[in-house]
């Protein structure tokens, strides 16, 4: 267990969707390893006291029972209205008052709709609530997702932050880099000869990254209609994904040399005609998910009625590299789907078949899935005899389940992200550079007469996204084990 240093943490969006959902069920389950001194002061426009806040907000939250009341005598809360400059005075006198171990080591939490971002950091500023270079201790300030809309949008945020901070004082926040089999992506890479020897075109045959989600926008229509796909996932989850899969071995594992490798391979990632045909978008239209009916993506509250945002994106990239040259990545998401799940499938390319090849039953391409989401685990199939027939193999699979050897799954992202912060470890938050990049994928990718398929919720989304893999002899892998997503058997 890490030690974690005594600090404030200011949240931002305190009383918001993330803030109950995420971020103090995160918090709650980190309360064992903060030291006894840390405090959260939760800000928010509601009107709540401490003690109020404590009873009516927290405790409503997703948290686990034990501990809840020693974890709410952490939270102090703090009214205010973000435009409101007197708040933030009122904010900065609070936390002078605040016990010296922790007054000068700030963590700023904006979890906030984006459009405060630049005000709020203003506001921080000017009034020394988190600035550039304070005099005591440090002050850090992690940014949630959306980071801009587009490449412009991004650059002017960015623009506007690193006038107030340094880039090593600014935490972007992809939480799922702080997923622990996305992290496992490296460890089993780069210390396993047996993948890192093969890991590359001469071996590879495809490589499918999916995360699916059986949720719909929610309440969330509203930021999510002028979002997508493209944007909301892609940009930020679905290439980081991407990178880490894809990049060269960094000498070490300091966040610079781990960045300055990513950004390699998202600078080198296809974004020409040939890749924008080969993208799949599709919207979801009224149907039942696990037995609930959901209504038409257009008829969600916040969605404009004539909508064309998409809630599906699939497409084929390439990565024009030499270790990468001519292997397709399939990557896929969407909304309202059949199953919600994540994962990276690595497909090696068959041999020439010389022994056991049946007719009817030739040996199958080896294939590593690394399951992400919601179990997480490793499966490798491979090809052994089958018992009945001398002559013939049955393809079978190897599989490590993180839940069956420990017992339950690993810390939250959340939970790990907010720790690596109070120590100070970028690496997995993403630099600017890294999220310019991805900016200028999706801005070249985005082409606004994509067709919008339609697609039934509950099912795997539209045929078009079956097709683009099918044409090309190959299939997609799902719903949490090594078999065709599509086949009915
Ligand atoms: C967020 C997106 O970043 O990730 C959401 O904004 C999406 O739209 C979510 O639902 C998915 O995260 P997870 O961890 O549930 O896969």
């Amino acid at each position: 267990m890490r030690t974690l240093p005594p600090c404030t943490i200011i949240l931002f969006g305190a009383t918001g969707d993330l803030a109950r959902k995420k971020l103090f069920p995160a918090l709650h389950k980190l309360h064992g390893e903060l030291h006894e001194k840390t405090r959260i002061i939760a800000v928010g426009r509601r009107d709540y006291d401490d003690a109020g806040f404590r009873s009516e907000f927290v405790t409503a939250c997703d948290l686990d029972k034990k501990g809840v009341s020693s974890f709410c005598k952490r939270i102090l809360y703090h009214r205010l209205d973000f435009d409101e400059k007197e708040g933030y005075v009122a904010l900065q006198r609070k936390l002078n008052n605040l016990d010296p171990e922790i007054r000068d080591r700030r963590i700023v939490y904006l979890a906030t709709a984006p459009e405060a971002f630049t005000f709020i950091a203003e506001q921080l500023t000017k009034n020394g609530i988190a600035v550039k270079n304070p005099k005591h201790g440090w002050h850090r300030i992690v940014i949630e997702k959306p980071f801009g809309h587009d490449l412009t949008s991004a650059r002017n945020l960015n623009k506007r932050l690193s006038k107030r901070f340094h880039e090593r004082q600014m935490y972007r926040i992809d939480h799922y880099l702080g997923k622990e089999f996305v992290q496992n992506i490296m460890a089993l890479r780069f210390t396993n000869p047996l993948f890192n020897r093969l890991w590359s075109h001469e071996h590879i045959d495809n490589v499918q990254i999916v995360a699916n989600e059986t949720a719909t926008v929610g309440t969330r229509g509203g930021y999510y209609d002028t979002s997508g796909a493209l944007r909301d996932m892609l940009q930020s989850h679905l290439l980081q994904m991407l990178a880490i899969t894809t990049m060269e071995e960094p000498r070490s594992l300091s966040p610079d040399e781990i960045r300055g490798k990513k950004l390699a391979i998202l600078k080198a990632i296809s974004r020409d005609a040939k890749t924008k045909k080969s993208i799949v978008l599709g919207q979801y239209r009224a149907g039942v998910i696990n037995g609930i009916m959901v209504p038409d993506y257009t008829a969600e509250p916040g969605v404009a009625k004539r909508s064309r945002t998409e809630t599906f994106a699939a497409m084929r990239l390439t990565i024009k590299n030499k270790r990468w040259s001519g292997v397709p990545f399939y990557l896929r998401t969407g909304k309202a789907l059949m199953h919600h799940y994540a994962e990276v499938v690595v497909t090696f390319k068959p041999q020439e078949c010389k022994l056991f090849c049946d007719i009817a039953r030739r040996p199958q391409e080896n294939i590593l899935a690394v399951r992400i989401q919601p179990d997480q685990g490793v499966e490798l199939r491979f090809n052994l005899k089958d018992p009945e027939n001398e002559h013939v193999t049955l393809p079978l699979s190897m599989e490590y389940s993180r839940a069956a050897e420990f017992g339950e799954n690993s810390k939250e992202a959340y939970e790990r992200l907010l720790g690596d912060v109070m120590v100070g470890d970028q690496t997995l938050f993403t630099r600017w550079d890294e999220v310019e990049e991805s900016w200028k994928i999706v801005d070249a990718l985005r082409v606004s007469n994509t067709k919008i398929h339609l697609y039934d919720a509950g099912t795997h989304g539209p045929d078009a996204a079956r097709k683009l893999l099918t044409d090309e002899k190959r299939e997609w892998f799902g719903n949490r084990s090594i078999q065709c997503l599509h086949c009915t058997k």
